[in-house]
């Protein structure tokens, strides 16, 4: 059932102003799970104003660990040796818990996560997580809703061979790999800026990691870590929200601390549309003064378009002018999303991993529901581009990974309130 929890928004403001881009939730979540692999206080800084953050944080001092978040920091105090038991309660909450998964293994030499939730956006295995530590030398099962995995000699260097680049796969690998004894490697690993973040972190602790950012990670263990002070990096996914909202909306937003490097595909893909997409001192502005031309995408690991960029782009062919085909092929249940967007009276047809889009000239508001975090910008985005009234249900969601969402697009211009 849906909760109370809603935004409110009356379409027809065109976004024009100023944003500033926080750290990324996507980054920040596994520096604060890798912050265990050393015992000490551990600093990291740029961090934002999201829920996610103290779910981690919760679950930091449940192993143990003292947690103090004060402005854009938080700092946490690792003890000698943590607990090794993440419980169910806190981490269905959230995908990213898993990451505590190969820290606590390499540190403890035990581990019993519980299976994560986070976003209904797919099955999201865990199989490739537990043969990589298995590699690397543990034991590792799912027992009673558990991955149980353990290594009490300590655990070895190995090669492992991904099927798929997943990203939270190569951060457990990563995480656990910089304690074992030798050398390990890793193929088809992730390349997002994300995971090259969490690399730097761990270099900054002292780990040996060469590679980050390409497909080949190669790992030399250390004995010990010591704890580090570390800047998160900006959250390209919020930039690319804003970037789509401007051209979506007709608007022009300068976002400052943006990273134009991180988000290459997405930015050529909005030129595409139509967007004046320029960089800036300090991050990138986009305008836009046409209706936008309908784009063709297909998402793929970074550098590939961004899947947590689906929604955006969907909503923005819903209003293009012109057919558009949107593929996804990272994360199954995405397009759980056009249901909604098309109470909207967005004309999508779904198959398979295809979503063939008919753009309209406007949408019309209705009451719908966010499933997900990346899904619930998409619908706000699309609420902007409506006529009349939009409720979007189920807000929280948009809170684990929008600092002050309301906040900022009010600022711009939106007509938004968050009950
Ligand atoms: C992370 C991001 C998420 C983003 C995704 C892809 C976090 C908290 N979440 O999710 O926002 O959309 O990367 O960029 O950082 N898979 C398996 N077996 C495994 C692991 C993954 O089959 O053991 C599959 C998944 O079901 C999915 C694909 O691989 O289809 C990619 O998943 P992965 O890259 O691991 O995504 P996450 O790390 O969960």
């Amino acid at each position: 059932m849906a909760s109370h929890d809603r935004f409110r928004v009356i379409g027809g403001s065109q976004l024009r102003g100023e944003v500033t881009i926080t750290g990324a939730k996507n980054s920040v979540l596994k520096l604060m799970a890798a912050s265990l692999l050393a015992a000490g206080k551990t600093t990291i800084t740029n961090v934002p104003d999201i829920a996610d953050v103290d779910i981690m944080a919760d679950l930091l001092t449940r192993l143990g660990c003292t947690v103090v978040r004060s402005d854009s920091q938080v700092s946490i105090d690792v003890p000698q040796i943590p607990g090794h038991r993440a419980d169910y309660d806190l981490v269905r909450k959230m995908r990213a818990s898993i990451n505590v998964l190969g820290p606590l293994v390499a540190r403890v030499g035990e581990a019993e996560v519980a299976l994560p939730g986070g976003d209904a956006i797919g099955s999201r295995g865990l199989d490739f997580h537990i043969k990589g530590l298995e590699a690397l030398g543990a034991t590792a099962h799912i027992e009673h809703g558990y991955v149980v995995a353990k290594a009490p000699n300590g655990l070895s260097g190995a090669f492992v061979d991904l099927d798929f680049p997943s990203v939270g796969a190569t951060e457990n690998i990563m995480t656990a790999a910089v304690l074992a004894k030798g050398v390990t490697t890793i193929d088809n690993a992730a390349r997002e800026p994300d995971l090259v973040d969490l690399g730097e972190f761990l270099i900054s602790m002292g780990a040996d990691i060469k590679g980050l950012g390409t497909p080949t990670i190669t790992i030399t263990g250390v004995a010990i870590l010591r704890p580090t002070v570390h800047a998160t990096i900006p959250d390209r996914i919020i930039t690319g929200t804003w970037a789509f909202a401007a051209a979506m909306t007709r608007g022009d937003i300068t976002i400052h601390g943006a990273r134009a490097e991180h988000l290459e595909l997405p930015l050529e893909k909005l030129a595409s549309a139509g967007a004046i997409v320029t960089t800036t001192a300090d991050g990138i502005r986009v305008r836009m003064d046409q209706r936008p031309q309908a784009i063709d995408v297909a998402t793929l690991p970074y550098p590939g378009f961004p899947t947590d960029l689906l929604p955006m782009v969907i909503a923005l062919n819903a209003i293009a002018d012109g057919h558009s085909l949107v593929t996804e092929n990272v994360f199954e249940s995405r397009f759980m999303f056009v249901n909604e967007l098309s109470r909207l009276g967005a004309q999508i047809s779904v198959d398979g991993h295809h979503a063939s889009i008919e753009g309209v000239l406007e949408l019309s508001g209705a009451p719908v529901e966010a499933h997900d975090i990346r899904a619930g910008a998409g619908l706000i985005l699309a609420a902007l581009v409506s006529e009349g009234e939009t409720t979007i249900d189920e807000a929280f969601h948009v809170d684990r990974g929008y600092p002050n969402f309301a906040e900022q697009l009010q600022s711009l211009g939106a007509k938004v309130t968050r009950e």
